[in-house]
C-alpha cells in the first residue's frame, strides 16, 4: 500500500519573480487543509544541502504575503546540485554534483513530495531529481514567459506591467526634447517582454532576439517619423536582441555555475542611432524593476490558482510534472514537456502581425502588407 502523504516542502528558485509568495501560501493553506505538514526549503535547493535551512510552515507564517514581492524563502540563481560551485584550496572555483545528498536528505526529513517554483533551470533540475527518486511537482514561475507547457508563467504580467508603464512615461520626456529613447527590457533569449510591453505602450520599433533587426531599418523608421513631424521616437529593446550577423552584447564572462549575464544592447544602439541620425538619443536599461514590487492581479491569481493546483497534483500522486495555464483551466503537463524546448515569439502570432499593422518596426524589412506566414 502507498504511504499516505504526511509532509511536503516547497522552495523557490532562480531569479525571484512577483507572485512566488502568492504560490507558497495557497501551497500552504491547501497542504494544511489536508493535514499535511509543510516545510519550506530556503535558498532553492540549498536547503536540502544544509538542513538548518529548513523551516517549518503554518498558516501564520503565510499570512498577509500575497501581495508581496520578492519569496519568504530567498532564492539563488546558483543554487543547482548537480553542479554546485564550490572554492578549491587554490581560490579557483569548480563545480560538484551534490544531488545525492539532496535526495537522501528529504528522504531523511520525511518528504513525502518536492512543490519546485521555478524557471527553466529549476523544472530541469526538479526532473533530474525526480529521475533519482524525488516526487516534484513544478510551478511555472519566471518573468520572462519562456517555458513550454503553459500559455503563461507567473511574474510576466507583472513585469510587462512595468515595462509599459515606464514607456508611458518616457514618451513624455523624449517628445519635450525631441529625442529617440532606447529602453532594455529583461527576456534573456525570448522577446515576449519587449513584444507585449511595446504594443501596449505604443512603441515605434520593437527589437527582439525571434528577429534580428537592422540598425538602418530602425534609423530609417525614425527618420520617417521625422519627416511626418513626429521628432521622437521610442525603441524597446530585448535584452538579447541581436543585430543581423551581430553577436548577443553580454557582462563578463559569467560565474562558475551561474547562466550567462545579458545586458547592454541598449547603449551600443543608442550610440548608432544617434551616429546614423544625428538625433539626440538616451538609453533607459529597466532591468531588476520588472521584477521587483507587488504582483498584478493577474499574477496573484494564476500564482494561487498554480499552488493549489500543485497540491491536487500530490495529493493524487501525479509527480514528475508542471502545472500549466491552459486558458480556462490550470491543467498538468510533464516537466519534459516543459524543458525540452524554450518558448519563443512565434513570428506568425496575431501579436507580431497586430504589431507590424499598427506600423511598429520589427528592425526587419517587413511591413504591415507583407506578412510572415
Ligand atoms: O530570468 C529572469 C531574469 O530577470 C532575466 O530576464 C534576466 O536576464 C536575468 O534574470 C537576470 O538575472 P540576475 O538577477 O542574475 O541579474
Amino acid at each position: 500500500m502507498t504511504r499516505p502523504i504526511r509532509r511536503i516542502a516547497v522552495c523557490t528558485g532562480g531569479g525571484d519573480a512577483p507572485g512566488l509568495n502568492a504560490v507558497i501560501r495557497a501551497v500552504v493553506l491547501s497542504a494544511r487543509d489536508r493535514g499535511w505538514d509543510v516545510v519550506g526549503i530556503q535558498k532553492g535547493y540549498e536547503g536540502l544541502l544544509d538542513t538548518s535551512k529548513i523551516r517549518q510552515l503554518d498558516r501564520k507564517s503565510v499570512r498577509g504575503i500575497t501581495h508581496l514581492g520578492g519569496t519568504i524563502l530567498g532564492t539563488t540563481n546558483r543554487g543547482n546540485p548537480f553542479e554546485y560551485p564550490v572554492r578549491l584550496p587554490d581560490g579557483t572555483q569548480t563545480v560538484m554534483d551534490r544531488s545525492d545528498e539532496v535526495v537522501e536528505n528529504a528522504r531523511r526529513l520525511g518528504i513525502d513530495a518536492v512543490v519546485a517554483i521555478g524557471g527553466d533551470g529549476s523544472m530541469r533540475i526538479a526532473q533530474d531529481l525526480a529521475e533519482k527518486g524525488l516526487s516534484v511537482v513544478g510551478v511555472p514561475k519566471t518573468i520572462d514567459n519562456d517555458l513550454s507547457g503553459t500559455v503563461v508563467t507567473f511574474g510576466f504580467d507583472t513585469a510587462v506591467s512595468v515595462a509599459t508603464d515606464a514607456l508611458d512615461r518616457l514618451h513624455s520626456t523624449a517628445e519635450a526634447h525631441e529625442r529617440v529613447f532606447v529602453v532594455e527590457v529583461m527576456g534573456r533569449y525570448a522577446g515576449w517582454i519587449a513584444l507585449h510591453s511595446g504594443i501596449a505602450g505604443t512603441a515605434d520599433a520593437i527589437l527582439i532576439p525571434e528577429i534580428p533587426f537592422s540598425t538602418e531599418v530602425v534609423c530609417d523608421k525614425i527618420m520617417d517619423r521625422v519627416a511626418r513631424g513626429r521628432n521622437f521616437s521610442i525603441v524597446v529593446v530585448a535584452e538579447g536582441a541581436t543585430p543581423v550577423g551581430g553577436e548577443l552584447v553580454v557582462k563578463g564572462d559569467g560565474e562558475v555555475g551561474q547562466q550567462q549575464r545579458l545586458g547592454g544592447i541598449a547603449e551600443q544602439l543608442a550610440s548608432q542611432i544617434k551616429v546614423l541620425t544625428g538625433k539626440e538619443t538616451r538609453a533607459v536599461v529597466l532591468g531588476h524593476l520588472q521584477r521587483g514590487g507587488m504582483p498584478s492581479t493577474f499574477d496573484r491569481l494564476i500564482a494561487l490558482r498554480f499552488g493549489a493546483a500543485a497540491v491536487r497534483l500530490i495529493e493524487k500522486r501525479e509527480f514528475s510534472m508542471m502545472v500549466a495555464l491552459d486558458p480556462p483551466n490550470v491543467r498538468s503537463v510533464p516537466l519534459s514537456v516543459a524543458t525540452e524546448r524554450m518558448k519563443t515569439v512565434p513570428l506568425g502570432s496575431d501579436t507580431v502581425l497586430t504589431a507590424r499593422q499598427l506600423g511598429i518596426s520589427f528592425g526587419d524589412r517587413q511591413n504591415g502588407d507583407a506578412l510572415p506566414e
